[in-house]
């Protein structure tokens, strides 16, 4: 990948540290998160143009809290520490951190006390977002004060002879209002770096890698009709033609129609493309399966069956691609390590090393949004692109109990009603994403004078940014009143809707 000098993020197990580096690619530089457990000493500074150390939930005084590794200093580039890493500068560089009585969330203002260089540009008084218990009392030598809080004296100190900043609030969050602007300082005024990175440029410099890769050898990519997976589809169509074959498994738990969808968006593009009707194997492996983690497993292995077999016929491919995205490496390296697992994720994980395949991850370097733009540029439809995300395991997940072409016909229908009622009414952007579940309990009702014994169906539409944590959507209830009417008159087999006021956590987004 050919882009400019970067931004080193040094991660300390904060919840923020994917957003210093999105709010940095948005001004088109590029930057790059490595877990504070990076051996630097032997790391190449080579292409870096400054250092941000990101907050994290431990404090200086903790026992096993992440230490700073020095060369980090040493090296001589500009560097930012932010809340945590402010304290491991203060520490490590002469200064006292103290603990505060009372730990300290949410809105300050800030006074700036010297409007230069981090802060040029800001207002005198400009509110910030803090998360944090402790804080610095006396400043390590060398260093000024440049902002405080009424809380916090220290609230941001500088030794702009070495180019190190520190601040105790959160310049990545959108709470605090300059945010964005001291960032900008940061990179351009103080780093030096040129706005260089962008989705487009990403384009050209990922078709020339996958030509370089691959040269005369053949590779297969596992479309799902999801946006990362079709840009994948769209990129390697764009690099090497023929020499690539999407494979695409209609497991007959997908939406209403999306099967013909995919195939005919594919058509349109002229993809080599291979659509295998799985729907009967996948559904014989799934009969009387009600376990949730079961059912993923049986799809999971019924899709590596599928699709080795699909790709033997295909003949001798040297390379899997995939959609791999930045915040899914970034997850199995973060700080914490590998959350625990909630529900097991169906992916196409197991395949290359049973099919003795090289893997081709183009998108690896890009958060979602950035793939949303390269696929817009590709000039993939904005259905495709602006859909709300859906499982691997598909309806089998909305499906409580066992699975049945019956449930799947009642659920997408359900399903279908309340997605394009949603669109109808521009409620669908503003939702992060909206489903029917199938529930595996019957109710009473009475329709023209005759009792009825049927499905329930419940309607779950959430708000999130990352879907690590989600709540329910307030939608308008004569919207919901009016899907409400809409299913239970036109789909057979409901006779009642609910609609899911769970919050994530407790509750997950999809049933299952
Ligand atoms: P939960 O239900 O864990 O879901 O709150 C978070 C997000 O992940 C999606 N999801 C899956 N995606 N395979 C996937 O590819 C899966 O097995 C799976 N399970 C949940 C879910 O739709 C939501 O967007």
């Amino acid at each position: 990948m050919t882009h400019g000098k970067k931004i080193l993020i040094v991660d300390y197990g904060s919840q923020y540290t994917q957003l210093i580096a999105r709010r940095i690619r948005e001004h088109n530089v590029y930057s790059e998160i490595v877990t504070c457990r990076h051996e630097f000493s032997e790391y190449d500074f080579g292409d870096v143009a400054g250092i941000i150390l990101s907050g994290g939930p431990s404090s200086v005084h903790d026992k096993g809290a992440p230490k700073l590794d020095m060369n980090l200093i040493d090296i001589g580039l500009p560097v930012l520490g932010v809340c945590y890493g402010l304290h491991l500068i203060a520490k490590n560089l002469g200064g006292i951190v103290g603990k505060s009585k009372q730990r300290e969330y949410g809105r300050a203002i800030m006074t700036v006390s010297d409007p230069d260089k981090l802060f040029k540009g800001l207002d005198a008084r400009s509110q910030v977002w803090m998360s944090h218990g402790d804080h610095v009392e006396k400043l390590p030598l060398g260093f000024e004060k440049i902002g405080s809080t009424p809380n916090v004296e220290y609230t941001a100190f500088s030794d702009a002879g070495r180019n190190i900043y520190c601040v105790q609030f959160h310049p990545e969050v959108a709470h605090t209002e300059q945010g964005n602007r001291i960032l900008k300082n940061f990179l351009f005024d103080i780093c030096g770096c040129k706005a260089d990175w962008s989705p487009m440029s990403f384009i050209d410099s990922a078709v020339n890698d996958i030509r370089e890769t691959v040269g005369g050898g053949k590779v297969i990519c596992a479309l799902s009709g999801g946006v990362d997976s079709s840009v994948v589809a769209m990129l390697l169509n764009k690099a090497i033609g023929k020499q690539s074959v999407s494979v695409f498994i209609d497991n007959g738990l997908l939406r209403l129609n999306e099967a013909r969808q995919v195939r005919d968006a594919c058509g349109k593009f002229g993809l080599n493309l291979r659509a295998i009707d799985s729907s009967a194997f996948f559904l014989r492996r799934l009969k009387g399966v009600a376990d949730p983690e079961m059912k993923r497993k049986k799809i999971g292995r019924a899709f590596i069956e599928v699709f080795s077999a699909e790709a033997k016929k295909i003949g001798k491919a040297k390379f899997l691609a995939q959609g791999t995205l930045y915040p899914d490496l970034i997850e199995s390296v973060s700080f914490k390590g590998p959350s625990a697992t909630i529900k097991t994720h169906h992916n196409v994980g197991g395949l290359p090393k049973r099919m003795r395949l090289k893997l081709i991850e183009p998108l690896k370097e890009l958060f979602k949004d950035e793939v949303r733009a390269v696929g817009r540029t590709l000039g993939l439809p904005p259905e495709f692109i602006d859909r709300h995300p859906f499982p691997g395991p598909g309806l089998a997940v909305r499906i409580l109990g066992a699975v049945t072409p019956e449930r799947l016909r009642i659920l997408r229908e359900a399903d279908h009603i309340f997605i394009s009622e949603l669109r109808n009414h521009n409620l669908y952007h503003e939702t992060w994403q909206a489903l029917a579940v199938l529930l595996p309990v019957r109710s009473v009702g009475v329709m023209g004078d005759e009792r009825t014994y049927e499905n329930v169906v419940a309607l779950r539409a959430v708000t999130s940014l990352d879907a690590m944590t989600a709540d329910w959507a307030r939608l308008p209830d004569d919207f919901l009143a009016h899907v409400s009417n809409r299913i239970i008159n036109e789909v057979k087999g409901i006779n009642r809707a609910v609609y899911d006021i769970s919050s994530k956590p407790p509750a997950t987004i999809e049933w299952e």
